[in-house]
């Protein structure tokens, strides 16, 4: 799909929404991740926003262009997988994402692993990762929407802090839901 590179002071901001799931893909099975995402991040964000949203599979290939193809010609201040970052061979989107960051921040997967780990002892498996593309935040999830929503809860706070950092537009939270942290 052709982009125009839009001026993030106008119109809506965007973010990526990319469901990685081999069997999605081929629509055998019904994408509830990519799902689970928007609806957490329409409670949440304030600033008005539009998804951009991809089904792709579990080629490294694939996710990185597609991440790249979101960050750089979409406009998206923030991009959000979901899908394949377990240990099974098929799972490959942690690999394709560190290979497409500038700088990658550890600190999403600690912490989205720590919090998870008391609601499912497999939260361990998750090799999920986040980081910044130019003006993009990328950020790694597991596949499942109870997993979206715990490991969003762990880290979204950051979220809009780390989008000034990079030079991204403004965004706002609902604060009843999610606090925005900007010390800075
Ligand atoms: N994290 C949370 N919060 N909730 C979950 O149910 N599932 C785990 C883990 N992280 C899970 C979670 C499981 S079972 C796996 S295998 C890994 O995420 C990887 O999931 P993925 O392959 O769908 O990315």
């Amino acid at each position: 799909m052709a982009y125009s590179r839009r001026d993030s002071s106008t119109g809506p901001v965007r973010v990526g929404i990319v469901s990685v799931s081999d069997r999605a893909y081929r629509g055998i099975y019904e994408d509830r991740g990519g799902p689970a995402v928007r609806a957490y991040l329409e409670e949440v964000l304030s600033t008005p926003w539009e998804g951009v949203a991809r089904v792709i599979p579990d080629e490294v290939a694939v996710i990185r262009d597609t991440l790249v193809e979101l960050a750089d010609e979409a406009g998206c201040c923030l991009v959000i997988t979901t899908g394949g970052t377990g240990p099974a061979p098929r799972d490959v989107t942690p690999e394709a994402t560190a290979a497409v960051l500038d700088k990658e921040l550890p600190g999403f997967g600690e912490a989205m692993r720590a919090v998870s780990r008391p609601h499912v002892p497999t939260a361990v498996l998750s090799r999920q990762t986040a980081g910044v593309r130019g003006s993009a935040l990328i950020v790694n999830l597991p596949g499942s929407p109870k997993a979206v929503r715990e490991c969003l809860d762990a880290v979204f706070a950051a979220v809009p802090d780390c989008v000034d950092l990079i030079g991204g537009p403004y965004l706002e939270t609902d604060p009843s839901r999610v606090a925005a942290h900007r010390p800075h």
